[in-house]
């Protein structure tokens, strides 16, 4: 199935100039960036983008992170977009991640881990809304 989903260039990647780097992993694998920019959350923006967390013991330092600097946001489209983008990424926790994949590559720990991806079809669309127009996803 054709999918979009959002990929978010995390602070401790766009801090260490590897934001493209990243991104072309993800055009290599065949998908295409539709859309592009580069944003600051402020706090309480990070925690509506990750209310699902709202609860977890971590949402308190996640959105402290996620506001810290800039961040590089990008909706990539591609047959099973969103699976196949989770698979590059590799698992949350870099530790586990799998050889070769961008948070074995390139996280730091199991919150500073570069990147993030959609990881479902309602996610995506909640996340795409949240950064993009319509105008800007044409
Ligand atoms: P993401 O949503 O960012 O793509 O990551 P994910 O699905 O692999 O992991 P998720 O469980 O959704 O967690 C969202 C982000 O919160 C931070 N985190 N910190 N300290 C911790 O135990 C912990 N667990 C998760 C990470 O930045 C994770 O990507
Ligand atoms: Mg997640």
């Amino acid at each position: 199935m054709l999918e979009r989903t959002l990929v978010i260039i995390k602070p401790d990647a766009v801090g260490r100039n590897i934001t493209f780097q990243i991104l072309s992993m993800i055009e290599k694998e065949g998908l295409k960036p539709i859309a592009v920019k580069s944003v600051r959350l402020s706090k309480d923006e990070a925690g509506k983008f990750y209310y699902v967390h709202r609860d977890k013991p971590f949402f308190e330092s996640l959105t402290n992170y996620m506001s810290s600097g800039k961040v590089v946001v990008a909706v990539f489209e591609g047959e099973n977009a969103i699976e196949r983008v989770r698979k590059i990424m590799g698992a949350t926790d870099p530790k586990k991640a799998e050889k070769g994949t961008i948070r074995n590559l390139f996280g730091i720990d199991i919150e500073k881990n570069s990147i993030h991806g959609s990881d479902s079809p309602q996610s995506a669309e909640f996340e795409i809304k949240f950064f993009f127009s319509e105008y800007e996803l044409l």
